[in-house]
């Protein structure tokens, strides 16, 4: 499985990233000192060790084994453990707080891990989820789509999943959790930076880093994927400032009460 494989590289890739927005999707779903905190999609755990920060009792799960070693490992004192979004091993209404970064966009059946946040929180609790904004926003993303686009190969075969922007629109990620059956949905844009330090940073970290957009990239020929490469490059070059390179990744948080 794809994830298996991207656990090594994911937190060097993508950690200083997607922790950006830790506080504020716990903000967003309530957790506080006390509070019961399942944080969905976990990974090496950057949000769980946000909500434990806050004093929150929290449980991280992820269905890739090598993320929940890499989360074990460096958070000894919490706890993780296997499992899958779309049918989560917890009782009904166990839960203060459900959160998921960066996982909703990545599922097969995203329906039903919303489903299933609903089924796990206790009445009144409360959901929040983040996905990235679309390429435009997002414009790490939007380069590597635009070099596949102009110098590659682009229709091959893909784990499934949703539309990976499906989420990045506001209304499509409102009315999704209004149909699940959330109440005061909210929903906000996120402008998040990718600190890099090399050039060549974005198209490493996607390419070693992910799952779906690293499908595309390894499905190149060599001669494309070195063109699409140094594409990459050029174009985070004009994000050079101050030593590094900043490029913009912006998110979404959308949220609901159950
Ligand atoms: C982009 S990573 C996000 C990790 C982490 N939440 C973060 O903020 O960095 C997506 C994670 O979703 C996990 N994942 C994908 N599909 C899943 C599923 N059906 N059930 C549980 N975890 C899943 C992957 O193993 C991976 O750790």
């Amino acid at each position: 499985m794809g994830w298996e494989r991207a656990a090594e590289h994911y937190d060097q890739a993508f950690g200083t990233l997607t922790i950006q927005t830790a506080e504020q999707l716990l903000d967003a779903a309530g957790a506080a000192t006390g509070t019961r905190v399942l944080d969905v999609a976990c990974g090496p755990g950057f949000v769980a060790e946000a909500a434990a920060r806050r004093g929150a009792a929290v449980v991280g799960l992820d269905f890739a084994a090598a993320m929940i070693a890499t989360a074990r490992q460096r958070h000894p004192a919490l706890a993780f453990q296997e499992g899958d979004a779309e049918a989560l091993p917890f009782d009904d209404a166990s839960f203060d707080a459900v959160v998921m970064n960066f996982g909703v966009l990545h599922l097969a059946r995203p329906e039903a891990a919303l489903a299933e946040a609903l089924r796990v929180l206790r009445p009144g609790g409360r959901y929040a989820f983040t996905v990235w904004a679309g390429p435009d926003q997002a414009v790490g993303f939007g380069m590597i789509l635009r070099a596949v686009e102009a110098l590659g190969q682009k229709d091959v075969p893909l784990p499934e999943g949703p539309p990976f922007f499906r989420f990045s629109a506001a209304e499509e990620a409102r009315r999704t959790l209004e149909r699940t059956g959330f109440s005061d949905v909210k929903v906000q844009l996120l402008p998040l930076t990718w600190r890099l330090s090399s050039a060549d940073a974005v198209f490493d970290a996607l390419l070693r880093g992910g799952v779906r957009t690293a499908a595309v990239l390894r499905a190149q020929t060599p001669a494309a994927l070195d063109a699409i490469r140094a594409a990459v490059r050029r174009e985070v070059e004009t994000y050079a400032n101050d030593g590094a390179f900043l490029v913009p990744m912006a998110a979404v948080l959308a949220s609901g009460s159950k």
